[in-house]
């Protein structure tokens, strides 16, 4: 029993970090693309896996395009509960790799 816990317990560390490693990472040219700094997408995209996935798994800036991540940032700012500022973070990162 104890054993079974523990095992699911390294298998959701294990999991969380393995989506965190696979979440693109910006670039300076991404940086440049935007007119901002690379720390500024580096920390959007922290932002990003901190604050929204609580209530289910992150889902690839790939996933949506740059319209669609606009709509859902609207909705879901006010369950992640963040700043505009922080979503305008989140949002740049977003779009590095939208569809
Ligand atoms: C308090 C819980 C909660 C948090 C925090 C949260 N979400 Fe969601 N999210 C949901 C629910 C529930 C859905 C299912 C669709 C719906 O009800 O709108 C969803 C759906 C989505 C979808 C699928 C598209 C859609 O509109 O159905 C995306 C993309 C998404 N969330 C992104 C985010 C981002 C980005 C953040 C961080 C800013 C975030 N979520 C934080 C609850 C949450």
């Amino acid at each position: 029993m104890l054993f079974k816990r523990i095992s699911f317990f390294l298998l959701c560390i294990l999991t969380s970090s393995i989506s965190f490693a696979v979440l693109y990472v910006p670039t300076t040219a991404d940086a440049a693309a935007q007119n901002v700094n690379l720390d500024y997408l580096n920390q959007g995209r922290l932002l990003y896996t901190k604050t929204c996935s609580s209530c289910h798994t992150i889902h690839l800036p790939s996933e949506y395009t740059k319209m669609q991540w606009a709509l859902t940032m609207n909705k879901m700012q006010k369950r992640a509960k963040i700043t505009d500022e922080q979503k305008e973070m989140i949002f740049r990162y977003l779009i590095t790799k939208a569809k």
